[in-house]
């Protein structure tokens, strides 16, 4: 990377030159600004985010009346009655600090300007740079936290926020999500009162995105829009433990909202060594004026192009053989799965749970986590004989393996039953899966080596697997490591991710292209943490395409389409009773990142004949999908019988429209859905994919205007026309739009 390093000393860093404004700090992104006061010698003041300011703005530029320190710290003040973002212990027992402006350093990357304003306690050698990284490209500003002790000895840090950003109160509503295992990303939308303090956090350990989500977005214009109005988003990149706080306070005269984003401190007080720097995760800040979808678009386009890993590559379309056929297979089952997925178009074959165990075979899930060995009764010729077999399909191969657990039966704690984690004296609590997992110890190096050496050991011996589905099933529910001292048994939390996170880098650099996939009991690994690492998450185990728009519809608040793995499930399955036609669950799946969960032998000839043209549809539409622009159109939230959302390809001459009926009742009357992100001034030519009507849409093939279809949307059936014996209150429908000449 070509570094240019700027060294400014803070006369230098003025924007403007003259009187106070001469201490501002404007860090910038194409459309978006964050203004700070940076006086040397002086508190850093938050005075502005959100719209970019032009230099005529900043020389007219009008701070909120009192607006509040950049990073509040406690001891001093108003900060000992107030939420603070960092509390310390120093090593003589004083519990205050009192942080002012030492300097400001700006670096200037290929796509980014860091700012890092150094600031420094008036009494103890102990200092916080407070980093901004604005991308030149995309309207992200990353902020984080580097936190040094040079004291003589250790300082305890009880608080420790990734940012503070203050948010001037009006009619602001706070979106985000929740739910639980199978049950994930639901969307939920509240106002944000005075009294009220909102905390929304996480402590399973392992996996945090089961049930709330580090990520939110925050509407200042009153009731969220998807398409309207100015919102703030904020996503904590962490794959830990988190806590988001938002609090409500008088500053003087004016409400403000404070916001704080960063590692739970529960449980986890953390000893900073002298001269030590804890570098606390990032928190992604965004800002829109075009609405909640807005917001989405801008984590999207950044996600893509520098969180996700190869998010420049469109993602292969395959078969996972878990709802297929969970442990009961063998290889000529595989070699029939990956037959019948080729032939209907797909590119890819997933061997999921099941494959594995020496002394103790995985035929249930309570056995033979960490014993990554083929199991030779199910798979005699082993991973070469299902490689040879994708080959002569002409189709990649994909396996399932869940590094970072054990179970109680299995040779890996037989052997190193000091490589999980155990409190000491209560004795071993096996849990999770089968009643008998456990967590491996990531604080420990040997066990990082281990975690490694699954993937590595795989890639070597089979350099040709493509896939990879990281599972995790377990939380920590066992508090304490055999590892870490006795006095260090409150870092587990933070060293565990520290741990997985040395492991991913160790795996991504030397295999960068393989395909991962973060699965954690489904959905329990959505987060921006975790995904540098990883190319795609597991939405959730429940493939119910119904509640499937729900969940897929929050995730897409802070996620892009091709990261979100949307499988096409059978009925029933596992966790599914109702029989949602097959025409509904491709629909929904083709919205995401699509792929099958169901045994093709199993499926009637019509139905394959269905799968095999959606494949080869979303294969035209998967660059628009996958690397197009988000807009949701019609919230399934908002109860009015219907949800859709559309992708916009960015030059905005190719768009796939999504619609899909959420209540069923007779002769309903539904709204119809004006489209949004066009081109108005283009002539787009309508084909409708994945048909199953006798009868085409009054709109095939037709061509609308852009503006035209903004305004109106088109009228949409609430019915399929198919035979009266194959009705189902099931509706959908999914529509390519083609930019075509006058
Ligand atoms: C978890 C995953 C599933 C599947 C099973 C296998 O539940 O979420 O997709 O891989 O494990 O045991």
């Amino acid at each position: 990377m070509n570094l240019k390093k700027l060294m400014t000393s803070l006369a230098g860093m003025c924007l403007l030159a003259g009187g106070l404004l001469a201490q501002n700090v404007c860090v910038s992104t194409p459309n978006t600004s964050l203004l700070l006061k940076a006086p040397k010698g002086g508190e850093l003041r938050i005075l502005y985010y959100g719209q970019k300011l032009t230099d005529a703005d900043l020389k007219t530029f009008e701070a909120d009346w009192g607006m509040d320190a950049a990073y509040p710290a406690y001891g001093q003040d108003w900060n000992c009655m107030k939420e603070t973002a960092i509390a310390v212990k120093h090593p003589d027992g004083n519990l205050t600090l009192q942080l002012v402006v030492d300097e400001v350093l700006t670096t200037d990357t290929d796509h980014a300007t860091e700012t890092c304003i150094r600031l420094k306690d008036k009494l103890y050698p102990f200092y916080v740079n407070l980093c901004y990284r604005a991308y030149n490209d995309v309207d992200i500003i990353e902020a984080w936290t580097e936190i040094t002790n040079c004291e003589k000895k250790p300082v305890v840090l009880n608080q420790f926020a990734s940012a503070y950003l203050p948010i001037r109160r009006g009619d602001v509503w706070l979106s985000h999500l929740y739910g639980s295992w199978a049950n994930e990303g639901q969307l939920v939308q509240e106002p944000l009162m005075p009294g009220a303090t909102v905390v929304i956090k996480d402590k399973d350990g392992v996996r945090n995105s089961h049930a709330a989500h580090a990520e939110v977005m925050f509407s200042l214009d009153g009731r969220p829009r998807e398409n309207e109005g100015r919102v703030i988003g904020a996503a904590l990149c962490y794959g830990g433990n988190y806590k988001l706080r938002v609090e409500t306070y008088d500053n003087d005269f004016h409400d403000f909202h404070g916001f704080f984003a960063g590692i739970n401190e529960e449980n986890s007080a953390y000893t900073l060594e002298k001269d030590e720097t804890f570098v606390t995760p990032v928190l992604a800040l965004t800002y829109s004026n075009e609405g909640l979808s807005g917001a989405s678009r801008n984590f999207h386009r950044w996600g893509r192009e520098y969180k996700l890993a190869n998010g420049d590559k469109l993602r292969k379309i395959l078969l996972n053989s878990w709802e297929a056929v969970y442990f009961d297979f063998n290889q000529e089952i595989m070699d029939q799965m990956m037959a019948d997925i080729a032939e209907m178009g797909g590119e890819l074959f997933v061997m999921d749970d099941g494959w594995f165990g020496g002394k103790y075979k995985r035929n249930t899930d309570n056995c033979a986590l960490g014993d990554w060995v083929v199991n030779t009764e199910k798979l005699p010729e082993g991973i070469e004989g299902l490689l040879a077999d994708a080959k002569k399909h002409g189709i990649k191969f994909g396996i399932w393996i869940e590094p970072e657990m054990t179970n109680t039966i299995s040779e890996l704690y037989e052997k190193h039953p000091d490589w999980v984690l155990e409190e000491p004296h209560r004795g071993i609590l096996p849990g999770g899966r089968g009643g008998t997992q456990l967590v491996l110890d990531l604080s420990n190096p040997e066990v990082q080596d281990f975690v490694f050496g699954v993937v590595d050991n795989l890639m070597t011996k089979y350099p040709e697997i493509d896939y990879i589905k990281w599972d995790a099933n377990m939380s920590i529910t066992n508090h304490g490591s055999q590892y870490l001292p006795a006095d260090r048994q409150s870092h587990l939390y933070i060293e565990y991710h520290r741990g997985l996170e040395k492991v991913c880098q160790r795996i991504r650099a030397k295999y960068p292209n393989l395909t991962m996939q973060a699965c954690a009991s489904g959905g329990g690994r959505a987060n921006w943490g975790i995904l540098p690492y990883f190319d795609e998450f597991w939405a959730s185990d429940n493939t119910d395409a119904l509640q499937r728009v729900y969940m897929q519809w929050g995730t897409s608040y802070f996620f892009p389409a091709i990261a979100m793995a949307s499988h096409i499930g059978g009925v029933p399955n596992q966790l599914t009773f109702r029989v949602i036609p097959l025409k509904y669950r491709i629909d929904v799946a083709m919205s995401g990142r699509l792929g099958l969960e169901i045994q093709p032998k199993n499926m009637t000839d019509e139905e394959k004949a269905l799968c095999k043209q959606a494949i080869s549809e979303y294969k035209i539409i998967r660059p628009v999908v996958q690397q197009g622009d988000i807009y949701r159109l019609l919230s399934p939230y908002d109860k009015l019988g219907a949800a859709s959302l559309m992708y916009v390809s960015p030059t905005k001459d190719k768009a796939v429209f999504y619609w899909w009926k959420t209540e069923h009742f007779m002769n309903q009357h539904l709204p119809r859905v004006p489209m949004a992100g066009l081109d108005a001034n283009k002539l787009y030519k309508v084909h409708e994919l994945n048909r199953i009507d006798n009868e085409p849409l009054s709109c095939e093939g037709k061509v609308y205007s852009g503006a035209y279809l903004m305004a109106n949307g088109l009228e949409l059936p609430y019915n399929h026309k198919v035979d009266y014996q194959k009705q189902s209150d099931y509706a959908s429908r999914v529509l390519y739009l083609e930019a075509v000449e006058d």
